[in-house]
C-alpha cells in the first residue's frame, strides 16, 4: 500500500530541489516562483508557513499559507485571514490529488490554530485554479485582490483548537506575479509556531 504525501519543511538539503520546481509553461503567470515565496517568508517569518509536498521522497510540490492578513484594514468589518498563498504543483505531478492534498493539510494546520475558515484568492480564467478551489469547496466572496478573485471555504470542526494571538503587522501580495491587494495587505500576523507537517484528511491511494 502505497504512503501518503507529506509536507516538509524547505531546509538546507532540499532548498536547491525547491527552487528547481516548475508549474507548466501556460501556468507561469498564474503563480510566483519558489524561489520568490521562499524570499517572502524569509521576510516575512511570522506570516508565512512554506512546506514542500514531497511523496515517496519526491518533491511534487509547494504550498505556503499565509497567517492573519488584513485584506482591508481600517475598515469596521475587516478581519484578519488566513489560508493559501501560494500552490504549485510540479508539471509532471498534476491531477494525481497532491493539490486537495496540500489544501486538506493547510486545512488542518488552521484548524490547529483555531481557525475557522480558508481564504484564497487565484487569477480567474479557463486555464486558472478556479475549478479546483471550486471542487474543494472554496466559493468566491464577492471582493477582489487587484485582479484576483476572492474566495473562502468554511473549516468545520475547528472549535476545539487554541487560538494563537495576533502580534504584528507587515505587508503581502497574494497569487500571482506583480499581485497585491487592491487597497494594500496588510498583515496582523501569528506568533510563529513551530510547523508541524500537515496531513491528508483525505489522500486516497489513487495512482501517483
Ligand atoms: C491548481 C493545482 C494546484 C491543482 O493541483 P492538482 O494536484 O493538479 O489537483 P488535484 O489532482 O488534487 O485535483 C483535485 C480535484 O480538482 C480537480 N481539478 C484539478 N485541477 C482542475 C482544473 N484545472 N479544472 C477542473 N478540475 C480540476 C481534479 O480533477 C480533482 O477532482 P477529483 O477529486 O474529482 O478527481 C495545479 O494544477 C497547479 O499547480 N496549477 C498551477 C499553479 C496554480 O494555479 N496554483 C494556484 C495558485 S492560487
Amino acid at each position: 500500500m502505497p504512503s501518503p504525501p507529506r509536507l516538509v519543511t524547505v531546509t538546507s538539503d532540499n532548498v536547491e530541489d525547491a527552487c528547481a520546481l516548475r508549474v507548466r509553461p501556460d501556468q507561469d503567470g498564474l503563480v510566483k516562483p519558489v524561489a520568490w515565496s521562499l524570499a517572502q517568508a524569509y521576510a516575512s517569518p511570522e506570516t508565512a508557513w512554506p512546506r514542500l509536498i514531497v511523496d515517496d521522497e519526491r518533491i511534487v510540490g509547494f504550498v505556503m499559507a499565509f497567517l492573519d492578513v488584513r485584506f482591508h484594514p481600517g475598515e469596521p468589518d475587516d478581519r484578519p485571514r488566513s489560508g493559501l498563498w501560494r500552490l504549485d504543483i510540479a508539471a509532471g505531478q498534476q491531477t494525481r490529488g497532491y493539490g486537495r492534498f496540500a489544501v486538506e493539510a493547510v486545512n488542518d494546520e488552521l484548524r490547529r490554530r483555531g481557525q475557522t475558515r480558508t481564504t484564497v484568492s487565484y487569477v480567474p480564467g479557463e486555464h486558472g485554479p478556479e475549478r479546483f478551489y471550486r471542487k474543494l469547496g472554496f466559493r468566491a466572496t464577492g471582493e477582489l485582490s487587484g485582479d484576483q478573485v476572492v474566495a473562502e471555504l468554511e473549516l468545520t470542526d475547528g472549535s476545539a483548537r487554541i487560538r494563537i494571538p495576533a502580534r504584528s503587522s507587515r505587508q503581502v501580495e497574494c497569487g500571482r506575479p506583480g499581485l497585491s491587494a487592491s487597497r494594500g495587505n496588510s498583515l496582523v500576523t501569528a506568533a510563529t509556531a513551530t510547523a508541524s507537517a500537515g496531513r491528508a484528511s483525505g489522500w486516497s491511494s489513487r495512482s501517483r
